[in-house]
């Protein structure tokens, strides 16, 4: 019998430098798409897949995203006063919403490290992780189609993508085989090897890790044995590679779009694109958008 998922790890102890000044005082995990907190996205990312135990791990100054997910008396207590029901079910959906944990990373070591840090909460279960910088708007939550390969094949499975040129170099890159899947060969794949942020040049292909992972337990004896790899840090891509040589790893190139809202440029690309799709908003900010002189 495959171990159900039941548990995904938001590794969220990141400094958040390329969104400075305002990440500041605040996580960038909170940073708002529209009205709603990047983290937040992916929390129901994975509900909307049947994951609700949630473990976040945390850094210093992160307490909004604690504050977030927790019950806020004063706040419900004045929407209840004032009537305010539609307002009042936002605010308790959230809380209501996950079984949350947290752990602390205490220096930012690498995503690797940040993984690790869950291990005691996780134990010797399969887990999701999400990372909440990638937003990932798709009909089926991409982590529900990673989960999928889980329950059918019992191994880890990292979310891909197709990266075109020199980009490639951001992210971990896999060199992987098609293998026959739900009558097709172009979206799932058998990792043969992979490299964290490769130079151009030495990049095994165009298939890109995206923050999303489903990984088996064996992954925190991998992560304890990678040395720091790129950038200084414990990679998790590194330790991947490692379990490799043990278990096997796939890849699924996922349907659906995905924004990089870690930087300044994707996070405004999915800022509109999610306006846009508002019920209360698309219309009005459309005909808006159509009176600037682009
Ligand atoms: C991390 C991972 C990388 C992955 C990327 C996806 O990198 O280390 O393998 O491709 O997320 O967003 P980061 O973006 O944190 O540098």
């Amino acid at each position: 019998m495959i171990p159900k998922v039941r548990k995904a790890v938001f590794p969220a102890a990141g400094l958040g430098t390329r969104f400075l000044p305002a990440t500041k005082a605040m996580p960038k995990e909170m940073l708002p798409l529209v009205d709603k907190p990047l983290i937040q996205y992916g929390v129901e990312e994975a509900i909307n897949s049947g994951i609700s135990n949630i473990i976040i791990v945390t850094g210093r100054g992160k307490s909004a995203i604690e504050d977030h997910f927790d019950v806020s008396f004063e706040l419900e207590h004045n929407l209840e006063t004032r009537k305010k029901k539609d307002l009042l079910k936002i605010v308790r959906d959230v809380s209501d919403m996950i079984d949350v944990s947290y752990v602390r990373q205490k220096e930012a070591l690498g995503l690797g490290h940040a993984v690790a840090r869950a291990k005691d909460i996780v134990g010797s279960e399969p887990f999701a992780v999400v990372l909440s910088d990638d937003v990932i708007d798709s009909e089926v939550p991409c982590l529900r189609q990673l989960l999928d390969v889980y329950e059918f094949y019992g191994a880890s499975v990292v979310a891909l993508m197709e990266v075109p040129g020199d980009a490639i170099s951001a992210y971990g890159v896999v060199d992987a085989e098609p293998i026959s899947h739900n009558g097709g060969r172009d979206r799932l794949f058998r990792v043969r090897n992979m490299v964290e942020k490769p130079k151009p040049a030495d990049a095994p292909s165009n298939l890109a890790i995206i923050g999303r992972y489903v990984l088996t337990p064996e992954i925190f004896h991998a992560i304890e044995s990678t040395p720091a790899g790129s950038g200084g840090e414990i990679q998790l891509t590194d330790a991947l590679k490692y379990l490799l040589r043990s278990r096997p790893v796939y890849g699924y190139k996922f349907e659906g779009t995905r924004y990089d809202a870690g930087d300044k440029l994707g996070f405004l690309m999915a800022t509109v694109e999610y306006a846009l799709k508002r019920q209360d908003l698309g219309k009005d900010f459309r005909a808006y958008l159509k009176t600037l002189p682009l």
